[in-house]
């Protein structure tokens, strides 16, 4: 882990997509869009454009979770705070921070000295909002870590830290499949000593059509967005993809409880990726899957968490249980424990 620069006493960055030389990058583009049907993962969504269409549609009318969300941190916060004690602050997807605010305000008014380590891929909005954030909370230590899950949750601030509480909210867990969620949260229960706590936000399932809105929004955010990620694999991978020859199609998946996000082909097609050295060719009517938002329903998910070590201490939801947060303790296993 290589601390880039000090801009100012209280800040610090830490690069962690320098760590990881780039051999095999982009082989899980190749590997999804060599699958039948063809997928896409979802993480090429957040380039710096990506990630402000992602804030844009976090203000829609269409789009319930962060709203939702917001209010119950809003409600909650401080009994969170209550509850975990004073607490070093880690969030993976950190984005704006829009609701980890909500936190800091909570916290600030528990400890003497705040420390919030956010991770974000996108160090573009990672850098703005620790300056903004700097700004706003004289107490507040930060220390920015741009990369992935993957790489933050293997090398996250040192477990030296007296305690920690990783948040992970807007339901991002709801953007991986059940492989991914159980190695998400495998590397979660590795990273955190017992004891520490994990904030989960997650999206609850509710009328199909109330999902269905808000990934097909009346704006046609989302379908810039999903567009979008054609956008950043050109850039990054030297490709020739059109985003004229797709559009955007969001649905309800209703056996698997999830929303997924596709691109449709508008035409037969052939689209290279030079920097790959991949070509890949589609029919019309034919779909890359780039996202799969899954609905979660909270015993099913407790269970879960429990087979990670994770006691889920407290439940809150809004009033129509659209949105859930979860105040989760790592628990001893068995060889940890005396
Ligand atoms: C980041 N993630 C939790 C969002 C979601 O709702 O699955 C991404 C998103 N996709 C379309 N709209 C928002």
């Amino acid at each position: 882990m290589k601390t880039e620069q000090k801009e100012n006493s209280r800040l610090r960055w830490i690069n962690l997509n320098s760590a990881i030389a780039s051999v095999d990058e982009g082989t899980d583009i190749i590997e999804g869009l060599s699958k039948n049907p063809k997928t896409l993962p979802c993480r090429y969504f957040y380039d710096d454009s990506g990630s402000d269409l992602f804030e844009q549609i976090c203000d829609l009318p269409e789009y319930y979770p962060t709203r939702t969300e917001q209010a119950i941190l809003e409600t909650y916060a401080a009994e969170i705070a209550q509850m975990t004690g004073s607490c070093h602050l880690i969030e993976l997807g950190s984005g704006s921070s829009r609701k980890t605010r909500l936190l800091l305000e909570a916290y600030s008014k528990i400890v003497q000295e705040l420390e919030y380590y956010p991770i974000d891929v996108s160090s573009g909005i990672l850098k703005t909002t620790a300056l903004d954030l700097l700004r706003q909370y004289p107490k507040l230590k930060l220390c920015g870590l741009a990369g992935t899950y993957e790489q933050a949750l293997a090398q996250l601030p040192p477990a030296e830290l007296e305690n920690r509480m990783l948040i992970f909210l807007g339901s991002t867990l709801g953007n991986l499949n059940d492989e991914q969620c159980d190695k998400f949260l495998t590397q979660v229960q590795q990273a955190l000593k017992p004891g520490e706590f994990f904030l989960l936000g997650v999206d609850l399932q509710k009328p199909i059509e109330i999902i269905e809105a808000a990934y097909n929004d009346s704006q046609g955010v989302t379908a810039a967005f999903n567009l979008n990620i054609l956008n950043h694999l050109n850039q990054r991978f030297q490709g020739n993809f059109s985003l004229n020859n797709f559009t955007h199609w969001a649905f309800y998946n209703r056996v698997d409880n999830q929303i997924e996000m596709h691109l449709r082909s508008l035409t037969d097609q052939t689209v290279i990726l030079e920097a790959l050295e991949f070509e890949v060719s589609l029919q019309a009517g034919e779909t890359i899957r780039t996202e799969i938002s899954r609905k979660f329903h909270i015993p099913t998910l407790i269970s879960v968490l429990d087979n990670h070590a994770f006691q889920a201490l407290q439940v809150w939801t809004d009033p129509q249980a659209w949105f859930g947060l979860l105040l989760c303790q790592r628990q001893c296993t068995t060889n940890e424990c005396p």
